[in-house]
This record gives structure tokens, sequence and C-alpha cells, in this order.
């Protein structure tokens, strides 16, 4: 099976806001079994559907897989809500969407998060730490937010001439 390819920004995709998941149907299944795929492969620790041009409110997540003693233990989280936001956290961010760079985001330091699993299951997980700051990354990717709108303009300009300059020099 082809991995689906993972979008980059500027790709204007990205910026989409998706759409809620009413059905899962073996296509939403499909997806979300590639993401998971993807997710090990690039190798990261999330992935939202847009990152892969599919603009539905569903994303992968497993923020320990890392370890080997803990192995791998994907979740599919379909339209989460985040709620209870508590405290502020700094933490270095990257994204598979945002090819080399990352930068200090500061968000919502505990949450919970409610959505559904593939099976129509409810989901509620209280996160703080790395998972809260995953699962704030993965939700503002279903709203066309990419980590770099969260940090200052002045450091933003400064990356977007450096990834211009990259894919000037990839076109070569
Ligand atoms: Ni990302």
């Amino acid at each position: 099976m082809a991995l689906r390819e993972v979008l980059h920004f500027p790709d204007p995709r990205l910026k989409l806001v998706s759409e809620p998941i009413t059905e899962v149907t073996d296509e939403i299944r499909e997806l979300a079994r590639d993401m998971i795929e993807v997710m090990y492969d690039e190798p990261g620790i999330g992935l939202a559907a847009p990152q892969v041009g599919a603009s539905v409110r569903m994303f992968v997540i497993d923020t320990e897989w890392s370890d080997e003693e803990i192995g791998k233990h994907p979740s599919v989280i379909i339209n989460p809500e985040i709620s209870d936001r508590e405290g502020r956290i700094t933490w270095d961010e990257g994204c598979l969407s945002v090819p080399n760079y990352d930068a200090t985001v500061e968000r919502d330091a505990k949450i919970t998060l409610r959505g559904q699993d593939l099976d129509g299951n409810t989901i509620e997980e209280q996160a703080e730490g790395l998972r809260a700051v995953c699962i704030q990354h993965e939700v503002d990717h279903l709203d066309g937010i990419l980590f770099i709108d969260r940090i200052s303009r002045l450091k933003r300009g400064l990356y977007i001439k450096k990834r211009k300059k990259q894919l000037a020099e990839e076109r070569e």
C-alpha cells in the first residue's frame, strides 16, 4: 500500500477548516490506518487528516512510542473538542508539515479532550505536558492553524523567508 504524502507549508490545503465526520465509513477507517502508518514512518507523534490532504476532523496521536519499553499505542480521535483548559506551558514544537523548523509555542498546560473513536465510542482524556501540547497542535491543524501561526510575526517572517529559499533551491 502506498503511503499518503504529507503536505508541506505553504500548501494552501493546510489552511482549510476541516469538516466534522458524521459517519465512520470504510474510507475514514482506511484514512485512519494510513495516517497511523505515515505518523510512525515519518516519524512523528501526531498527525492530523488535513496534513495528508483530507479535510476532515480526525487526528492520530502516540506521544510515547519512541520509548521501546512502552511501544506503540496509537489513538484515533474523531471530532475532537478541547475543554477545561488550565494553566500555561511553553514547548519547543515542530511539525511534519513545517520542514526543518521548530519554535517555542505557548499553550494550555492541562486540558480535557473529548471526541469519538473509530467504533463511535466517546473518548474523554485529561492531558498535560507533551500530550496536551500535541493534542492542541493537532486540533489546530483541523482549524487550518499551524504552530508558526502562534509565534511572533518576526519569527514567522524569518521562517517563511528561509522556507522560500529552501523551495527555490529544491527547484534548481
Ligand atoms: Ni503538525
